[in-house]
């Protein structure tokens, strides 16, 4: 199984940003989380962070026929008006989750509202470092249960 791990804008800077909100961990720090998960599962997990829209899109195409097995994406702010993000998620069939360290319900009113979750398989959102682990055990479930 490969996973590829997304994530956009501003999330490079976790560790040093608002850590009252998103917690002390680095990028690194999550992405391990992630990764140890998977290889326990015996599966690969390709990073991308960009702050760049287009950077992610482009990946998010070549996924469709590079092997990817499931995506998960903590699209950081583009969760909230990017509809073009949302349609290159539209485009792949593979599962994909939606992953935020906060709870983007429980903040301001235009956190609550994501344009990407209606082209995601679930979302989770609200448990910091720990939502990396679930998400690679909810990417693999679902991929798990793809027809072949
Ligand atoms: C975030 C939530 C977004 O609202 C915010 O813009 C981020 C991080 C999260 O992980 O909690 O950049 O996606």
């Amino acid at each position: 199984m490969q996973i590829l791990l997304i994530h956009g804008p501003n999330l490079s800077q976790l560790g040093v940003r608002d850590p009252a909100v998103y917690g002390t961990a680095t990028l690194d720090d999550v992405v391990e989380a992630a990764r140890s998960e998977a290889r326990a599962a015996g599966a690969d997990l390709e990073h991308v962070q960009t702050e760049h829209e287009g950077d992610a899109i482009t990946r998010l195409h070549a996924a469709r026929t590079d092997g990817t097995d499931a995506v998960i994406v903590n699209a950081g702010a583009w969760t909230h008006y990017s509809y073009a993000l949302r349609d290159a998620l539209e485009l792949l069939s593979v599962p994909k989750v939606e992953l935020h360290l906060s709870n983007i319900h429980a903040r301001e009113a235009f956190r609550a509202t994501s344009v990407i979750a209606p082209a995601c398989d679930g979302s989770i959102a609200g448990f910091g470092r720990g939502g990396y682990p679930l998400a690679v055990r909810a990417a693999l479930a679902l991929a798990a249960e793809r027809p072949t």
